[in-house]
């Protein structure tokens, strides 16, 4: 089994990596801001939660998403391993998500950091776009797509995320840097940290996480 962890501030680039690295490790990627905005459009008891703290830009309680996040890594497609995006962003999440590994004799592999000033997360969040049908990631300045509005994948509308609003972008950079930072030292401490330049252009950013990757394998 391995078990994957993608750490960054919002718009770091999280979720572009992790689809990448999806392709490269053959294990699923699984994010919970995903897993939220899906329950959010079904209307669920888990999406009518998740919307309030969604739209002040704070973190979803812990006992609320570690449920989820551990519903969805019992799925037999999990049954080897993930790549988890979003999660974990509090210590409570970290070590849930170490108990259960432990319970099922495995441990978090490598845990990733994709490192981005902060500056330049409000530009990239501002021009941002995602298809309407799968969720495919754009950016208008470093990614954009070959029609403008339209997905090169699927041919589907792009829009703009709701919580992509600048008082929404400053709210969950305001929130979540502190959690963040102490997710990384939980990391740190149990020696599977590892931080990448986030500035680089998307491809140079995948192959540094798997060189980061393969640094790990080849030390244990
Ligand atoms: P979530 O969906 O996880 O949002 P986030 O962490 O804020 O991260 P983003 O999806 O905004 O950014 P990303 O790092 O994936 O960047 P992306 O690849 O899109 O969470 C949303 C909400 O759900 C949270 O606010 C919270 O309320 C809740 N939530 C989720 N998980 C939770 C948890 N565990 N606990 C509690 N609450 C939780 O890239 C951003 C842009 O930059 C794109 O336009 C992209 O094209 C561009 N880009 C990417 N890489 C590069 C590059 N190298 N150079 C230039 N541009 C780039």
């Amino acid at each position: 089994m391995t078990t994957v962890v993608l750490l960054g501030a919002p718009g770091a680039g999280k979720g572009t990596q992790a689809v990448l690295l999806r392709d490269r490790l053959g294990i699923p990627h699984i994010a919970t801001g995903d897993l939220f905005r899906a329950a959010v459009r079904d209307g669920s008891a888990l999406g009518v939660q998740a919307r309030r703290y969604m739209e002040r830009g704070q973190l979803v309680s812990d006992e609320i998403t570690v449920k989820m996040l551990l519903d969805r890594l019992a799925e037999p497609d999990a049954r080897d391993g993930a790549i988890l995006d979003g999660f974990p962003r509090t210590r409570v999440q970290a070590e849930a998500l170490d108990a259960a590994l432990a319970a099922a004799g495995s441990q978090v592999d490598r845990a990733l950091l994709v490192e981005v000033p902060e500056r330049e997360l409000v530009r990239r969040l501002a021009g941002r776009w995602i298809c309407s049908m799968s969720g495919h990631v754009y950016n208008l300045a470093a990614n954009p797509p070959q029609i403008p509005g339209t997905c090169d994948l699927d041919g589907s509308n792009l829009v703009q995320r709701a919580d992509d609003k600048l008082e929404t972008v400053q709210a969950r950079l305001r929130q979540q840097l502190a959690a963040l930072a102490d997710v990384v030292d939980h990391y740190r401490d149990a020696n599977v940290l590892a931080a990448i330049d986030g500035l680089q252009p998307i491809p140079d950013v995948t192959e540094a996480l798997v060189a980061a990757l393969a640094a790990a394998r080849s030390a244990g």
